[in-house]
């Protein structure tokens, strides 16, 4: 079910997805909007950031920096006045890095009406130690049904992940071997 390496310092206890899952809840104001009056997508990304780094130093007990951040769709606008909610929780997890998948719900102010998804991540974090240099992870255990998917979807967003990165790297050893500059 996984492609994660060893620990090298040994087995560490795995953790529950929902030991760490999180929800940061935040109403939004017109400081955070862009020229249309509508908020503004960085602002809803400083957000997923927060509730992503949340859960991941809640999942690696100890301090974790945003690797990456990839797939951020903006399905709706959000509005001033709406009540944002933003859910993590930790997918996968290798030997030092988790993946973290985050889903924004956004609750209108001027209707009774469900939280309506207006935005989804992947984000990836490495736990660091004190020299900010990447240290081992507890392994997340994934309980539900749909823990497991999102266990085995983050898995395919890893491998690209890596293909791709390795792809590139090695079309640009490739050129400069060539001796082509840009
Ligand atoms: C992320 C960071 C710790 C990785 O350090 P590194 O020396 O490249 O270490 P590694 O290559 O061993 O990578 C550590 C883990 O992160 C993963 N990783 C590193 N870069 C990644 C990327 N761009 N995308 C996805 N995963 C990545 C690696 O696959 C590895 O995972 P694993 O241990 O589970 O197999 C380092 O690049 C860093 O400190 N970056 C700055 C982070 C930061 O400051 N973020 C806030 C921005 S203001």
């Amino acid at each position: 079910m996984t492609d994660q390496a060893p620990h090298p310092e040994g087995d560490i206890p795995g953790k529950p997805t929902a030991a760490s899952r999180t929800t940061l809840s935040h109403i939004m104001t017109g400081s955070d909007t862009n020229l249309l009056g509508t908020v503004h997508g960085g602002v809803i990304m400083k957000l997923v950031d927060d509730a992503a780094g949340a859960v991941a130093g809640r999942h690696s007990g100890g301090p974790a920096v945003t690797a990456s951040m990839d797939e951020m769709v903006f399905l709706e606008p959000v509005r001033v006045g709406d009540l944002v909610h933003v859910r993590a929780q930790v997918n996968w997890t290798g030997r030092s890095s988790m993946e973290v998948g985050v889903r924004v719900m956004a609750e209108r102010w001027n209707e009774s009406t469900p939280a309506q998804q207006v935005g989804s991540a992947y984000l990836v974090f490495a736990a660091v130690d004190a020299d900010g240099k990447p240290r081992p992870v507890p392994p997340v255990i994934p309980e539900t049904e749909r823990d497991k998917r999102r266990y085995q979807e983050a898995q395919i967003r890893r491998t690209h992940r890596l293909a791709r990165r390795r792809a590139i790297r090695e079309l640009r050893e490739k050129r400069a071997a060539e001796g082509i500059e840009d």
